[in-house]
């Protein structure tokens, strides 16, 4: 029982996945081992956390928790936690009311008529950092800006003004040397719609560049790639209906028997280059791992592909049922070439299942040689930890390599699963810098400890060098960033 209601006695409120709800600061947490002197910075963390039970039953509520973010700062030897609500219109009107006034994921049709108007975004997916920002992401909506230093929120993000699109994704590309930040928004204007807002904002964080365009259907467009000259776009087949949305249903879809796509656009171009390659039929994809240009100037995308959408409340919505271990999952790279006529993709498996990718910031949209994604060890013993939006919580972290080498893993014991880790990248090459990752471990039906664990990039094997104990309980991460303290400092500086 919660001090703020019942919440439904559900995978999605309990266990791992149970609410917590609770703003607070620990300084000087317990560390095991010697944390490497380059981990100076902070690890963000958008934690979904939803403050009152849902007012209608809805299979994908467990998106629409209030966002929080989270801090884990590393100074000098030294760690401290914090977290707190990001103060959504959203978040703030339900405080006010004391209950849940917003009804089932992305169907505003479903709301308490004091909802009506308000901007219904939960900014729980990715913490951006970008120009000495911080944005806390949702795709249905506008960022909203958070003080870095002190996790107060700012306010919604608009780029001063000029951005016109009503959403933005929470995945964005941030190229390496240019510093621009790349990103989309697509239901741009509104629910069901095909517009999709394309923009890029200079490395000083003013929006430069927003063209739209019309994807071929309106499709969950959750994650997207540049090269060094273009920007991908893929649309795979889970859909929306505006018609459904009247009548109260979900807001997604998923079509086994429709084309997927990946549009191909020069990236300082115009939409009218927009060319759509046409993909296999009902694949699925949360999470790209990255894209680039081969010597012979073809386009390679790297994907964590599937052959249906592996969240099961989108399956049970669309009349389908597909076992965790039977989706066809790979990672695969999808080529094209511009110089052919061929519009179709060409597919190649290049890795194992798995999702939430990660590479070093210095290989976006380049060539490159290895990352890193989160995957389920075949040969565990037992069950996994239940939790997440899939229901089940990865419990292996694996090297990906390019060159032909074969996948490095971490499997964890059984009862321990883990969350998409952060990458801290060296500045002694060849050493491939650290992953900081968060790993939960069961320890009763609804009990678990968390530690963030800091790993050696290039040699997973070894397990931890470093163990930081958090003695709360957490809740499962969307995504994280990390920060150095150089970035953070300059930021600081700049706000003065
Ligand atoms: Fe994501």
């Amino acid at each position: 029982m919660s001090p703020r209601g019942s919440f439904p006695d559900t995978p999605e409120f309990t266990g791992l996945n149970a609410p917590i709800g609770e703003e607070y600061e620990l300084d000087g947490l317990g560390v095991e081992g010697r944390i490497p002197a380059e981990v100076a910075g902070t690890f963000f963390r958008a934690i979904p956390d939803p403050a009152f039970p849902p007012r209608v039953e809805d299979g994908a509520a467990v998106l629409s928790g209030d966002g929080m973010v989270s801090a884990l700062r590393f100074d000098g030897g030294e760690v401290s936690f914090a977290i707190r609500y990001v103060q959504t219109e959203r978040h703030r009107a339900e405080v006010a009311a004391g209950r849940a006034l917003f009804g089932k994921y992305r169907n505003p049709f479903t709301d308490a008529p004091e909802a009506v108007g308000l901007d219904r975004t939960v900014a729980n997916t990715t913490p951006v950092w970008h120009a000495g920002r911080l944005l806390l992401s949702k795709e249905d909506g506008r960022p909203y800006r958070v003080d870095p230093h002190t996790l107060a929120t700012l306010g919604r993000w608009d780029f001063a003004g000029r951005l016109r699109s009503a959403t933005v994704t929470a995945h964005v590309r941030t190229d390496p040397q240019s510093g621009e930040l790349f990103f989309f928004g697509y239901e741009a204007d509104g629910l069901a719609s095909t517009k999709v807002a394309y923009c890029i904002a200079d490395r000083q964080g003013d929006l430069v560049r927003e063209q739209w365009f019309d994807a071929p259907y309106c499709a969950m467009m959750h994650d997207f790639c540049i090269t060094q000259n273009y920007a991908l776009f893929p649309v795979y087949p889970t859909t929306c209906d505006l018609a459904r949305l009247e009548a109260g249903g979900d807001h997604w879809v998923h079509e086994l028997a429709r084309d997927s796509f990946l549009g191909v656009m020069p990236r300082y171009g115009s939409t009218d280059e927009l060319r759509w390659f046409r993909g296999p039929k009902g694949v699925s994809c949360y999470h790209m791992l990255n894209a680039f240009e081969d010597a012979e100037g073809r386009i390679h995308l790297d994907q964590c592909l599937a052959n249906v959408n592996a969240f099961p409340f989108i399956q049970r919505a669309s009349g389908l049922s597909v076992a965790p271990g039977e989706t066809g999952a790979r990672l695969a790279r999808w080529t094209v070439d511009l110089r052919e006529r061929s519009a179709v993709v060409a597919e190649t498996t290049i890795g194992p299942p798995g999702d939430l990718p990660m590479i070093p910031a210095a290989s976006q949209g380049r060539p490159y040689t290895h990352g890193w994604l989160l995957t389920m060890n075949p040969a565990m013993q037992g069950p996994p930890v239940a939790g997440g939006p899939v229901g089940v919580m990865f419990n292996t972290l694996l090297r990906v390599d390019l060159t032909g080498k074969p996948p490095q893993p971490l499997a964890l014991p059984p009862g321990h699963c883990l969350s998409e880790p952060v990458h801290v990248p060296s500045s002694h090459s060849p050493h491939e810098g650290w992953l900081l990752t968060i790993v939960d471990r069961q320890t009763g039906p609804a009990d678990f400890n968390h530690a963030l664990w800091i790993l050696d990039a290039g040699n997973l094997p070894a397990g931890p060098i470093a163990r930081v104990h958090i003695p709360r309980r957490l809740r499962p991460q969307v995504h994280g960033w990390w920060v150095s303290a150089a970035e953070l400092a300059a930021a600081r500086h700049r706000e003065k």
